[in-house]
């Protein structure tokens, strides 16, 4: 069933991941159920897709070369995922490849490799993307940015003014959701914009494939399995055949051949030119599995439900004295994402407080999408320039950062306010209850050491922000 045919819910939400509910070690010698709130960055996996992964596994076997039955089983399991991505993308009776990778960053630098740009190519891209979405472009091409206020928002003549901008980009490189904002850009509106100037759209859909249907205009979209509970290590580029069929592929190898001799090769068909060597068939069978899982939910009962996580959890932050919530006002329509400083507390100890002392796990940091995250904060460039020095330096003290939560299909409202109740106490302000040391090196705080708390040896003792 496509996903976006589902009208009623079979399934109600919020539905429990693998390992919800689990046991974590807190400061004060609690053990408290962890509060995930961090599934823009990966989320948990869904019991559906553990169950199909289990069942595959005995007769895992290799793709594509193979005459035994395990490996006609596991080749038929990959080419159903690959139908599968397809139909989630909207692709049905187009004639689209879906390649199968490892994530939404190998995606769309597959892509770029396979557009063969120039440096005098101008690709129109955005300043809300993720580095996924502007690294891979920037390092072959020109990029032409469109700007966004401070509620860090674009409109769709923003987008127009870039397209029609001399010289003619060669494509639209653009967000279907931010991963700091949850704001979700009019995308239908700025294809259609696009694409009556003859310019192709390509769509990073990491944020938007959990929360919302993937644009099906959009020529090119790139996705993550792990952002949509199946953490297996597939991904998908979707785009035309026809993309596909000249030139020599982004990887060269086994499986992408027809003929190989020493002096000369003969390319196979995409997909398989795009996927040489042994292809992730586990991965692909729990992204499989994660699409049938969405299906059946729905996207209404998950857009409702995104939207009322998104309600609680931005209102509820707003609410809080000293809360700064970063992106567009409470009426705009957002993924339930949230980022947010706290006046008077470094957001590293934000973060680190709020899982040594109450179980809940935020992202914190810069988000992988710096350029977003500076005009979010209203920075100067002269500001940007003194990180960046000291950065060099290797000293990431005063690093500018803020600390992000957001939710999935499994999140709950008392998740929510159990990190606004840990969030207002933080913000009262006033010395922690427990000390915390910063390493210079990589801005983060943890526990003192003094404190005892590292003699539980599965304290880890370990935070990682480093974009
Ligand atoms: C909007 C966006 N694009 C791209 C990516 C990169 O995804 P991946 O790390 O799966 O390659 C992310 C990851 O957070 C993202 O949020």
């Amino acid at each position: 069933m496509p996903i976006e045919k589902a009208e009623v819910a079979s399934v109600k939400l919020p539905l429990a991941l693998v390992g919800d509910g689990a046991l974590v070690p807190c400061i004060d010698g609690v053990e408290r159920p962890y509060a995930g709130l961090d599934a823009a960055a990966s989320t948990g996996v869904l019991p559906s897709v553990m169950t199909r992964v289990q069942d595959f596994l005995p007769l895992y076997s290799s793709v594509h070369r193979g005459a035994g039955y395990k490996s006609q089983v596991a080749t038929t399991e990959y080419e159903n995922a690959r139908e599968a991505a397809l139909r989630f993308a909207g692709r049905e009776g187009r004639d689209d490849v879906a390649i199968i990778c490892r994530n939404t960053t190998e995606a769309i630098n597959h892509l770029v490799y396979r557009l063969r740009l120039n440096a005098d190519d101008v690709v129109a891209t955005t300043v809300v993307e993720h580095h996924a979405n502007l690294l891979p472009w920037s390092r072959v091409a020109t990029c032409r940015y469109v700007e966004c206020g401070l509620d860090g928002t674009f409109t769709v003549s923003d987008v127009e003014a870039a397209l029609d901008a001399s010289p003619t980009p060669r494509l639209l490189s653009v967000t279907g959701a931010s991963n700091i904002t949850g704001w979700i850009p009019p995308i239908d509106e700025i294809i259609a914009a696009a694409h009556s100037r003859g310019i192709q759209v390509v769509v990073d859909g990491a944020q938007l494939a959990p929360h919302r249907p993937l644009p099906s205009t959009a020529d090119f979209v790139a996705w993550s399995g792990h952002k949509m509970y199946a953490p297996f290590g597939a991904g998908v580029l979707v785009g035309p055949r026809a993309a596909f069929v000249e030139g020599d592929p982004f990887l060269a190898g086994g499986g992408a051949v027809d003929l190989v001799d020493l002096d000369e090769v003969v390319w196979t068909d995409p997909p398989e030119r795009e996927e040489a060597g042994s292809p992730n068939v586990v991965g692909a069978v729990a992204l499989h599995a994660a699409i049938d899982a969405l299906s059946e939910v729905g996207w209404p009962a998950m857009i409702e439900h995104d939207r009322s996580m998104s309600r609680a959890l931005r209102s509820g932050l707003m609410g809080i004295a000293g809360v700064r919530l970063l992106g567009p006002d409470l009426e705009t329509d957002t993924l339930p994402v949230a980022t947010f400083s706290v006046a008077g507390v470094p957001f590293g100890l934000v973060a680190a407080r709020l899982s040594a002392e109450f179980g809940i796990g935020v992202r914190h940091g810069c988000f992988c999408a710096h350029p977003y995250l500076m005009r979010l904060l209203g920075l100067s460039e002269d500001q940007v320039a003194r990180f960046r020095a000291d950065i060099r330096k290797g000293d990431r003290h005063h690093v500018p950062g803020a600390v992000r939560a957001s939710c999935g299909i499994n999140t709950t409202e008392e998740d929510i306010q159990r990190l606004l109740v840990a969030v207002a106490q933080i913000a009262v302000g006033g010395e922690p209850r427990f000390s915390y040391l910063q390493d210079p090196t990589s801005g983060d705080f943890t526990p003192d050491p003094s404190s005892g708390w590292y003699a539980d040896p599965r304290f880890q003792g370990r935070t990682c922000s480093p974009g």
